[in-house]
């Protein structure tokens, strides 16, 4: 999508779908005691699904629209925004990166970056890598179009890191330490550039777009994720027309852009499975002993937790509610009050999670829409396929 009219036009969507569903995505899952909707026809499409095809259906775009697509007219037409454009010049120019530049770089990483080289425009501007890590994206593509790039990262060990990977195949890539949220960071941009991010979070990506506009970047090439990683409690929004139509996203709701779990193994799988359940079997035992019902977020603790003991999990909560437990609770009971109760969950999650592309499209508009009201001709589309990485659109900016 790259004329003003279709951005704009996509937009409206979005905050239209958004608006109309608010009640189906903007909410607390776990605060939730029963269905928080008066949709009986959707509760027995809920109540009928099996548990075990839950997490396929939440993790295949196709599914969702097969189960789904009846009771929310429209919603699954936004992908039709998305059809990436792929220049074939650009794919038959491109040359097959060899064994020894590619070593270490992981199979979908590496599937990411030659699908971002597939749509960079032919230039012979400098290259500037945003929040490179150890400068991979940077690497290659230096090496790909023979052009020096500059990248920039916060971690020292991923600067020395990739500094010795371009150093020992002669890759003209230089690593600048430093933060990209201050001064020093931001004054590494300059109009005459090509700039790159590919998975830069939140305020990160932010903190680019609005520089590169201060500065007048002349090319912007931005995968932006983790939406909810801002230092504001409460999402800006940056173009004029998010902010009329603004939906005042706290970072709970950012969240829900990004979890699509595609790249999960059954591990991981599994233990978020027993951190939902072991944290609202703790929400009973709470509730038990203090006659309060009313949910109370307990803080993010490592995931090692969950493949420990149930009884260890309580106390550690009970002591950020500041709250003694009895003797011997009966760990059992709560369990099972815990498991109906994530089973709800699940299903709340489900209907929620048919809102995370909607809103990640409705962020990524507005940078899209802010970068043409200063002044740049804008193009977004997926750039991989939603499997290789779930974030998977690609923001292209060119200075008029
Ligand atoms: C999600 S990683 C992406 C790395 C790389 N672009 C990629 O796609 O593999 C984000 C990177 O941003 C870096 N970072 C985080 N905060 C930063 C800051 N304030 N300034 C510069 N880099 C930062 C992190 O150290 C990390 O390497």
């Amino acid at each position: 999508m790259s004329t003003n009219a279709a951005l704009q036009q996509a937009f409206d969507h979005c905050s239209a779908l958004l608006t109309q569903y608010q009640a189906y995505w903007q909410l607390m899952p776990f605060a939730c005691q029963q269905l928080p909707w008066d949709n009986p026809a959707l509760a027995e499409k809920l109540r009928s699904l099996p548990e075990q095809q839950l997490a396929g259906i939440d993790q295949d775009p196709l599914l969702q629209q097969q189960h789904f697509a009846s009771f929310f007219s429209d919603l699954f037409k936004l992908n039709s925004y998305l059809a990436p454009e792929t220049n074939p010049l650009v794919d038959q120019a491109l040359q097959q990166v060899p064994f020894w530049l590619a070593n270490g770089i992981g199979g979908r990483k590496l599937e990411q970056i030659g699908a971002f080289a597939r749509q960079l425009p032919a230039s012979s501007l400098p290259m500037l890598e945003w929040c490179a890590g150890k400068g991979h994206l940077g690497r290659l593509l230096a090496w790909q179009f023979k052009r020096p790039v500059t990248s920039i990262e916060w971690q020292q060990q991923l600067c020395v890191d990739g500094s010795a990977l371009a150093g020992q195949f002669d890759i003209p890539q230089r690593f600048v330490h430093a933060d990209v949220l201050t001064a020093e960071g931001s004054a590494v941009l300059a109009a005459k550039q090509q700039v790159l991010a590919l998975h830069a979070c939140g305020q990160l990506h932010i903190q680019l777009l609005q520089q590169a506009v201060a500065t007048g970047c002349e090319q912007l090439h931005i995968v932006p994720c983790c939406y909810h990683l801002i230092t504001a409690q409460y999402y800006q929004p940056l173009s004029a027309e998010a902010r009329q139509h603004d939906l005042t996203l706290s970072q709970h709701d950012l969240k829900l852009a990004v979890q699509g779990q595609v790249t999960a193994g059954a591990r991981v799988e599994k233990l978020r499975h027993t951190e939902v359940h072991w944290r609202l079997a703790y929400q009973a035992l709470r509730a038990d002993l203090t006659g309060d019902t009313a949910y109370r977020p307990l803080s993010s603790v490592a995931k090692h937790w969950f493949s420990g003991d149930f009884a260890d999990f309580c106390r550690w909560a009970a002591g950020q509610h500041q709250l003694v437990l009895p003797v011997k609770p009966d760990w059992q009971h709560y369990l099972q009050l815990g498991a109906s109760h994530a089973a709800l969950v699940r299903r709340i999650e489900l209907v929620r999670h048919l809102f995370r592309r909607p809103l990640e499209l409705w962020l990524v508009l507005d940078r899209a829409l802010y970068l043409e009201q200063h002044g740049y001709q804008v193009k977004l589309g997926a750039f991989c396929d939603y499997q290789v990485t779930p974030r998977n659109l690609l923001l292209q900016a060119t200075r008029q």
